[in-house]
C-alpha cells in the first residue's frame, strides 16, 4: 500500500473537476483521481451546448436566464444558486473561449448560440438563442480545452485509479481511498481537501444516454458517512434517445428546425405547448411522447417510438451543426437523417439530485446546511440546486463550470487557511479491504451482472417518467430482495490486474444504495412536479412539498427522510421582478 499526500484531491475529471482543478491548481498541489483517463469522462458526450446570456444572436439578459431556469425546475430551484449562475454565465463562457474552446462562430465571427428547450426571451414569449455550441460536440471540445489548461497548470492525473471511501477524522475529511484497477493495489492519498466531482448515475436504468461508467459512486460513498442525498427522485429522461439504444441525439437538432411527429405525421407538441412547441423543457416533452404512444399515435410496427423529422433542414445544416448525431443515426439506425425521420424515444439522461452542497461547493449534510469539513462537491453528482425538480438543456456543462470553479477558489481559501496541517486517518484502508475480501471469498450466489439487469429493468418499469402509488410501493420491495441478492453475488475473476468483475460488483452494492434513495423521494413526494409524475397526484401540491427531500440509506437498507425550506430569494427580494419568481402554474 502506498501512502500518497496532496493539498488538494479532486476525484472525477469531468468538467467539473477539471474546471476546480484548473482553479486550485494555480495556488496548491492538486491531484485529480478517475476511473477512467480523464478524456473518456462523460462530459464529454455533451452534445448540443452551455448557455450564457450573451445576447451575440438576440437581445438576452440573466434575469430572463433566471426566469427561465426557475420556472423550468418547477420552482424547486434554489433561487440563491440560480441567480449566481445565471449571472455568472456570460464570464464563463468567455473565458472559456480564452481558454481555448473552438465554439461555431456568427457571420461576424461572435460565439454563435441556438435555441434549446425552456430557454426563452422576455419572461416565456418565445424560444432565444442563448446555448453556445461547437457543432454537436460541446462538451467534447470544453472537456479537452480544459484537459489542457490542467497539464498547463501540472495538476497531477491519477487514471485509472477507483475511489472506494474517504478518509475522515474526527469529522473533518482528509483523503480517500483507492483501487488501482491496473494492479489491484490498494492507496490512501492524504490530502487537506476533497472534492467530488464523480457524475451521474443513469446507469441505474436500462435506457441511458449515459456512459457505461456513470454508476454514481459518489454518491454510495457519502451516504456511509451519514451525508443523506437530496433530491433524488428527480431523473431526467430525456426526449430523444436513439429508439432502443438511448443514445443521446442532442435537443440542439430541435434547436435548429428539427420537429416531433407521431404515427400521423402530426407535429404534436403544438397541441402540448402552443408558445415553444418541440422546444419545450424536457420533462414535458418526454411525458407527451409517452403519452402519444399510450394513446396509439406511436410511430413502427410496435407503435413505440416516435420521429425526430430533420428532413427538411438543408444538408450544409446537418453537417456543420449536427455532424456527430447524423453519424450516429447512420450507424446504429441506419439513418440518414436528411432523407428520412430518426426514430427517438425518451432516454435516462441526468439527475438533478445529488450530494447536498451551498453556493461555495461546499457539501452539507442536514436540513440546517451544515457544512462538512474538508468536503467540496460540485457537478451532476452534486446537488446545489440549480435544477430543482427539472433541468433546462445546456444549462449542465453551465453548472459544471460555474460551480467547478467557485469550489476551485474555496478550497484555495481553506487550504490557505489550514497551512501545514493535513489530518490523517488512521486504518483508513481498514474497511475497504474487508469489502474487497468479502467479494472475492464467495464461491456460490447469482452474478453481478444478473442483478444488475434486473435493477434496471426495475427502474426503468416502476421509477422512470410516469409514476404511481402502486409502482413505487412494488419497487420498495424490490430494492430491498435485490440489497439481498447483491450480498451473495458471485465474482468469477479472482485476480488482481484490471478486476473489472470486482468492480462491477462494488458498483452494484452503491447503484443499490442511491436506488433505494430514488425510490424512497419518489414513493414519499405525494404530488407531481418537474420530473416526478405522479399519476396518483397529477398536481403540484407547493403547500406540502415545495421543500428539498434528503435521504439518507444505511448499509442494510434502513432509510431516513427529511425535507428542507427551497431557497425563494428572488421572489423574496423586494424589487420589481418578485412577481415573476413567485411559484404558478407552469405553461409553455
Ligand atoms: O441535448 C443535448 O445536447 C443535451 C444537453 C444537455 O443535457 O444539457
Amino acid at each position: 500500500m502506498s501512502v500518497i499526500n496532496h493539498d488538494v484531491i479532486i476525484v472525477g475529471a469531468g468538467l467539473a473537476g477539471l474546471r476546480a482543478a484548473v482553479e486550485a491548481a494555480e495556488y496548491c498541489d492538486v491531484a485529480v483521481i478517475s476511473k477512467l483517463h480523464p478524456l473518456r469522462s462523460h462530459s464529454g458526450a455533451a452534445q448540443g451546448g452551455i448557455c450564457a446570456a450573451l445576447g451575440n444572436e438576440e437581445e438576452d439578459y440573466p434575469l430572463w436566464h433566471a426566469f427561465d431556469t426557475v420556472k423550468g425546475a418547477d420552482y424547486l430551484g434554489d433561487q440563491d444558486a440560480i441567480e449566481v449562475m445565471c449571472n455568472d454565465a456570460p464570464r464563463a463562457i468567455i473565458e472559456m473561449e480564452h481558454f481555448g474552446v473552438p465554439f461555431s462562430r456568427t457571420k461576424e465571427g461572435k460565439i454563435a448560440q441556438r435555441p434549446f428547450g425552456g430557454h426563452t426571451r422576455n419572461f416565456g414569449e418565445a424560444p432565444v438563442r442563448r446555448a453556445c455550441y461547437a457543432a454537436d460536440r460541446t462538451g467534447h471540445v470544453c472537456l479537452h480545452t480544459l484537459y489542457e489548461q490542467c497539464i498547463k497548470r501540472k495538476v497531477r492525473f491519477y487514471s485509472e485509479y477507483q475511489v472506494l471511501d474517504i478518509c475522515e477524522t474526527e469529522g473533518v475529511v482528509c483523503g480517500v481511498v483507492t483501487y488501482n484497477i491496473r494492479t489491484g493495489e490498494i492507496d490512501v492519498f492524504n490530502s487537506k481537501a476533497v472534492m467530488f466531482a464523480t457524475g451521474g448515475f443513469g446507469r441505474a436504468y436500462k435506457t441511458t444516454s449515459n456512459a457505461h461508467a456513470n454508476t454514481g459512486d459518489g454518491l454510495g460513498i457519502v451516504m456511509r458517512h451519514g451525508i443523506p442525498l437530496e433530491d433524488m427522485e428527480f431523473v431526467q429522461f430525456h426526449p430523444t434517445g436513439l429508439y432502443r439504444l438511448g443514445i443521446l441525439v442532442t435537443e440542439g437538432a430541435r434547436g435548429e428546425g428539427g420537429v416531433l411527429r407521431n404515427a400521423s405525421g402530426e407535429r404534436f407538441m403544438e397541441r402540448y405547448a402552443p408558445t415553444v412547441k418541440d422546444l419545450a423543457p424536457r420533462d414535458m416533452i418526454s411525458r407527451c411522447m409517452y403519452q402519444e404512444v399510450r394513446e396509439g399515435r406511436g410511430v413502427g410496427t410496435a407503435k413505440d417510438y416516435i420521429s425526430l423529422d430533420l428532413t427538411h433542414l438543408s444538408l450544409k445544416q446537418i453537417e456543420t451543426k449536427l455532424p456527430e448525431i447524423s453519424t450516429f443515426a447512420k450507424i446504429y439506425l441506419g439513418v440518414d437523417p436528411s432523407k428520412n425521420p430518426i426514430p427517438v424515444q425518451p432516454t435516462c439522461h441526468y439527475a438533478m439530485g445529488g450530494i447536498p452542497t451551498n453556493v461555495d461547493g461546499r457539501v452539507v449534510t442536514d436540513e440546517k446546511n451544515t457544512v462538512k469539513i474538508g468536503f467540496w462537491a460540485a457537478g451532476e453528482c452534486a446537488c446545489v440546486s440549480v435544477h430543482g425538480a427539472n433541468r433546462l438543456g445546456t444549462n449542465s456543462l453551465l453548472d459544471l463550470i460555474v460551480f467547478g470553479r467557485r469550489a476551485g477558489k474555496d478550497i484555495v481559501q481553506f487550504v490557505r487557511e489550514t497551512k501545514g496541517k493535513m489530518p490523517v486517518q488512521k486504518d483508513a484502508d481498514k474497511k475497504v479491504r474487508e469489502k474487497i475480501n468479502n467479494i472475492l471469498s464467495r464461491t456460490k450466489g447469482e452474478s453481478v451482472g444478473k442483478i444488475r439487469a434486473d435493477l434496471q429493468q426495475m427502474m426503468m418499469d416502476k421509477v422512470s417518467v410516469f409514476r404511481t402509488e402502486e409502482l413505487l410501493a412494488s419497487a420498495c420491495r424490490d430494492i430491498k430482495s435485490l440489497r439481498e441478492r447483491a450480498k451473495n453475488a458471485v465474482v468469477q475473476d479472482k485476480g488482481k490486474e484490471f478486476n473489472t468483475d470486482l468492480l462491477d460488483a462494488i458498483e452494484l452494492e452503491f447503484m443499490i444504495d442511491y436506488s433505494q434513495t430514488i425510490i424512497e423521494g419518489a414513493y414519499h413526494r405525494k404530488e407531481s412536479r418537474g420530473a416526478h409524475a405522479h399519476e396518483d397526484y397529477p398536481k403540484r401540491d407547493d403547500a406540502n412539498f415545495m421543500k428539498h427531500t434528503l435521504c439518507l440509506v444505511d448499509e442494510g437498507g434502513h432509510s431516513e427522510i427529511k425535507y428542507k425550506p427551497v431557497n425563494m430569494a428572488l421572489a423574496e427580494r423586494n424589487w420589481e421582478y418578485r412577481e415573476k419568481f413567485v411559484a404558478k402554474e407552469r405553461k409553455y
